[in-house]
């Protein structure tokens, strides 16, 4: 099955911006998270078949420290912490795999700095 792409600068964002400063995203833009742990985005994605699905984020993470996210799924934690390591520059994109189980149909997915630093800058996620 082809992979569907979810656009972050499509989500709901809680405590951020979109932004475009940073070359090399996808779409229109990204989304630069305040640098808070109460920041976060929700992207909707669809599912057809309940079950495990492999995921994968595209960030750029500049700073100097890995920034760490939950991910939850209609509102439960599946993720208690995903590393999202430094990639070098702001302009370097890199995606990280993960697995979710998702319900058929409509899930609310939502992604949540876990500390002080925020999120690293969230291009779009992919499955
Ligand atoms: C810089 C960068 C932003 C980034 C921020 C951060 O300001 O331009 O895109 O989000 O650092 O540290 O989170
Ligand atoms: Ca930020």
């Amino acid at each position: 099955k082809d992979s569907v792409v979810y656009e972050a600068e499509k989500g709901f964002i809680a405590e951020g911006v979109t932004e475009t400063t940073h070359a090399g995203f996808s779409g229109e833009s990204y989304v630069n998270l305040d640098n808070s742990k109460s920041s976060y985005l929700k992207i909707a994605v669809w599912n057809s078949e309940a079950g495990k699905r492999n995921l994968k984020v595209t960030y750029a993470n500049g700073g100097k420290n890995a920034r760490p996210i939950s991910v939850s799924v209609n509102d439960t934690v599946q993720i208690e912490s995903l590393d999202l390591d430094v990639t070098g520059e702001w302009t370097d994109w890199k995606s990280k795999e993960f697995s979710l189980t998702l319900p058929a149909g409509k899930s609310i997915v939502t992604f949540k700095s876990l500390t002080d630093e925020g999120a690293p800058n969230i291009d779009k996620v992919e499955f």
